[in-house]
């Protein structure tokens, strides 16, 4: 959340940040209430549970650790806690003031949030993917562009990175069994991705992504593709059929 700072900015944030020590075992954030700030772990665990309908008991929906953030919703959005969040050890946490973000990093958040929206709703295999938690892959996608006729993947190398296309054309090229050359295989428009085979089966890129136009992908690494799209691997081990007539 904070990665689109200016170094400034980010000095002023850090300043403003207060340091609260929570014991084990205590409500940071009830699910309803009003809220005044956001917090980065810096020691400990906390759970996160979200009751989803009146009636329903709160499910754990996440854990957090030294690094994450939570608790920003209700100060992008002037919402009630969307979720309950508790400590399961002693914790040391930051939290940061609702007017220091809305001065500082609430326009930022929002633009890049708008900005990701608009890419992710176009991606068909994010679909499934919960709402919160998809917005949460603009915080672990790395922008990466790439020039017309740049190699993005080359066959045969290792590979750790799975890229969505924010903007322009692609291409995969193979050598097909038998043959010597290189032949085209798929072709790649905004929205699709590529890059899965390497990080579902642990194997060297199976062929190469060369960009047709100027290029301007999402890369996530694998820690942040297992994490992000660990719950859809059946959904992209099966989409995997549409290259067997090119193998
Ligand atoms: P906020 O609504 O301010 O307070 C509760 C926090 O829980 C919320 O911000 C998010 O940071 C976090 N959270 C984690 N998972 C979810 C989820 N699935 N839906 C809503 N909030 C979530
Ligand atoms: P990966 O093997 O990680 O890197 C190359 C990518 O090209 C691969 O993942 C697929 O996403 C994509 N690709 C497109 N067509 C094919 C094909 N016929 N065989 C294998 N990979 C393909």
């Amino acid at each position: 959340m904070f990665a689109s700072l200016e170094k400034k900015e980010k000095d002023i944030t850090v300043d403003a940040m207060e340091e609260r020590k929570v014991p084990k075992g205590q409500w940071v954030i009830k699910q309803g209430d009003d809220g005044d700030n956001l917090y980065v772990v810096h020691e400990g665990s906390l759970e996160c549970y979200k009751r989803f309908s009146k009636n329903e008991e709160p499910k754990l929906v996440k854990t957090y650790g030294p690094g994450d953030s939570f608790g920003e919703l209700a100060l992008l959005y002037n919402a009630p806690r969307a979720a309950s969040i508790k400590t399961v050890t002693d914790c040391v946490l930051f939290a940061l003031d609702r007017e220091t973000f809305n001065n500082i990093v609430k326009d930022a958040e929002v633009k890049r949030r708008e900005r990701f929206e608009h890419i992710v709703s176009k991606v068909e295999l994010l679909d499934s993917v919960d709402p919160y938690e998809r917005s949460k892959i603009a915080d672990v996608a790395m922008p990466v562009k790439a020039k017309a006729g740049d190699y993005v993947i080359k066959q045969g190398e290792p590979g750790d990175k799975f890229y969505i296309i924010e903007d322009g054309h692609a291409v995969a090229t193979k050598v097909l069994h038998g043959k010597k050359d290189p032949e085209v295989v798929y072709e790649y428009k905004p929205g699709d991705y590529f890059g899965e085979l390497a990080l579902l089966k642990g194997e060297p890129r199976a062929a190469n992504v060369i960009a047709k136009t100027d290029m301007a992908l999402l890369a996530l690494d694998r820690e942040a593709f297992n994490r992000v799209l660990g719950p859809l691997t059946d959904i992209l081990k099966r989409n995997t059929k549409k290259y067997e007539k090119f193998m």
